[in-house]
């Protein structure tokens, strides 16, 4: 590809001799180049905009977040996708409704591609590393200028670029990592919220999950590389981070880098991790995701419990109450082992607020596998729970097994959302009257006069405010609980209702 390129790099874009090999060098050179181009049309009256469609997890809308960066770097602005030049799809495949999705997009964005030739689309993310996905989309959607995947997001300028200049569809799937390259400078979101990668991948094969094939092996970052991150990001203005990976709970395995840190000390692991960004002067709040249940650790709930800064949130995907179908699943734990985790976090963390994952017809689910599934949502008495109906993935083991037929899966579907929707409106309610500390995030889309912000147990609340104090931690009498959010009132700093929750709250 090198030399092509350099075949076709036009006089007026030079900006050094020859192309640096190494990264980020390298994408900073085709980022220049970018960038001129960006600017030309500028000044010749063609501002050009870009749009990201962002699918799936936490760790998509983050590297969206960064792949904004670098748009921006090249001097593109953000748009609407109806009116963007460049419109780029971050996709998921955890689930079939998420690929429908997509196409969905594609469909729309034909005839807008047939009559603006100038109209870059990229698709990039979890669904372009299945080989016969890629293939379909070449073939019914051939007008998508750039593909990759997720192992070279940082390569975005040198795709635009080949596109931009080689006049041919910039394609790049890489079947395994080959070289980790961090992009800084994320456009993010909320300026004083970021996620911040502590690991990529996956090992633990659930048998129905496609993550571990399309997001490959677990590789942890380096100590030294995450710390200095948010050293960063707090300097930037960030008060709240999230540190991200499919499976935090196995932090340290499979260092991307040396790290001297390790040397030290190979114990270890997310518990030590998460204490030593609790350090971090200028941080506020710290929250994590996901926890495998098969290996969070005591370390890791006597850390949460003498660090403040960690929110008292823990996401804890059970998938189903079965013994039977959790061994099927691969999950590694049993009914009994995870309601005793449960009732561990909720004796080291009173306050704690535990959120799930449940999915409902997993190949040979029985009505008796699906009343176990009640019985733990009852006993473990969710704040919040995330209902999956199962979708087959091609190339995972439980794509051949026997599946549930559609109408018992809808009903049971149906079943445990009543169940789960009734303890999480109770459990929501148990904070009324008291005063909470809440991050102001945004304005509020529906009543301009007030404030959307969230405690730190993931809960929201909307509130009277002034948009000064979006970024700021505030205290807010919480009025009424609606199930599944608050409304409240501010109070000033200090104020205090006396209960436990309350001072645990402000000690945050
Ligand atoms: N079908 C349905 N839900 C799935 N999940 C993962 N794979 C599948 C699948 N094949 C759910 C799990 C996981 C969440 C992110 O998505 O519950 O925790
Ligand atoms: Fe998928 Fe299981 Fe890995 Fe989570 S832990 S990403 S469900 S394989």
């Amino acid at each position: 590809m090198d030399q092509r390129i350099i075949s076709n790099i036009p006089e007026a874009y030079h900006v050094l001799e020859s192309i640096p090999e190494k990264e980020p060098e390298r994408q900073d050179y085709f980022l220049e180049l970018c960038r001129t181009y960006v600017q030309q049309n500028l000044a010749e009256g063609r501002p050009l905009r870009y749009a990201i469609v962002t699918f799936g997890c936490q760790m998509n809308a983050y590297d969206s977040e960064r792949m904004k960066g670098l748009l921006e770097r090249m001097g593109y602005t953000e748009a609407p996708e109806e009116e963007a030049d460049l419109v780029i799809f971050n996709t998921c495949t955890v689930r079939e409704n998420a690929n429908q999705r997509l196409y969905g997009h594609l469909g729309q964005l034909k005839p807008r591609k047939l009559k603006n030739r100038n109209l870059l689309i990229g698709i990039c993310g979890c669904m372009m590393q299945q080989p016969e996905v890629v293939e379909y989309i070449r073939k019914s959607f051939s007008f998508v200028d750039i593909l990759f995947g997720t192992y070279n997001l940082h390569r975005l300028p040198e795709l635009i670029y080949v596109r931009l200049f080689e006049e041919k569809h910039a394609i790049e799937i890489l079947p395994a990592p080959k070289e980790h390259v961090e992009i800084k400078g994320a456009k993010r979101k909320f300026p004083f919220k970021s996620g911040v990668n502590i690991m990529y991948g996956c090992n633990n094969f659930c048998t129905y999950c496609i993550v571990p094939y399309v997001r490959g092996r677990e590789r942890s970052r380096t100590p030294e590389d995450v710390l200095q991150d948010i050293r960063e990001l707090v300097q930037d203005g960030v008060r709240e981070i999230m540190l991200l990976g499919q499976n935090v709970n196995s932090y340290g395995t499979n260092f991307m880098e040396h790290s001297r840190i390790i040397d030290e000390n190979p114990e270890y692991g997310f518990p030590e991790l998460l204490e030593d960004v609790c350090q971090i002067p200028g941080l506020d709040r710290i929250r994590f995701m996901t926890s495998h249940p098969k290996d969070l650790s005591d370390r890791l709930i006597d850390v949460i419990r003498r660090n403040p800064k960690v929110c008292r949130h823990i996401h804890l995907p059970m998938q189903a109450g079965s013994s039977e179908v959790l061994r099927k699943m691969n999950r590694r734990y049993t009914k009994e082992q995870y309601l005793e985790l449960v009732a561990k976090i909720r004796r080291g963390l009173p306050d704690i607020s535990l959120t799930t994952d449940i999915m409902i017809g997993f190949p040979g689910e029985t009505e008796e596998d699906f009343q176990n599934t009640l019985d733990v949502v009852r006993k473990a008495e969710f704040d919040q729970a995330y209902t999956f109906i199962y979708s087959r993935r091609t190339g995972t083991p439980a794509a051949e097994w026997e599946q549930v037929p559609e109408d018992v899966v809808k009903d049971r579907f149906r079943r445990l959302l009543d169940v789960v929707n009734s303890i999480a409106h109770k459990r929501c309610g148990r904070f009324e009257g008291q005063t909470a500390e809440v991050l102001a995030e945004e304005i509020n889309a529906q009543d301009p006069g007030l404030l959307t912000g969230r405690m730190g147990n993931n809960l929201l609340v909307h509130f009277p405010g002034d948009p000064s104090e979006i970024g700021q931690l505030v205290q807010v009498k919480l009025t009424k609980s609606h199930g599944f959010y608050y409304t409240g009132e501010q109070v000033p700093t200090g104020a205090s209702s006396g209960s436990e929750e309350t001072k645990e709250a402000e000690e945050e």
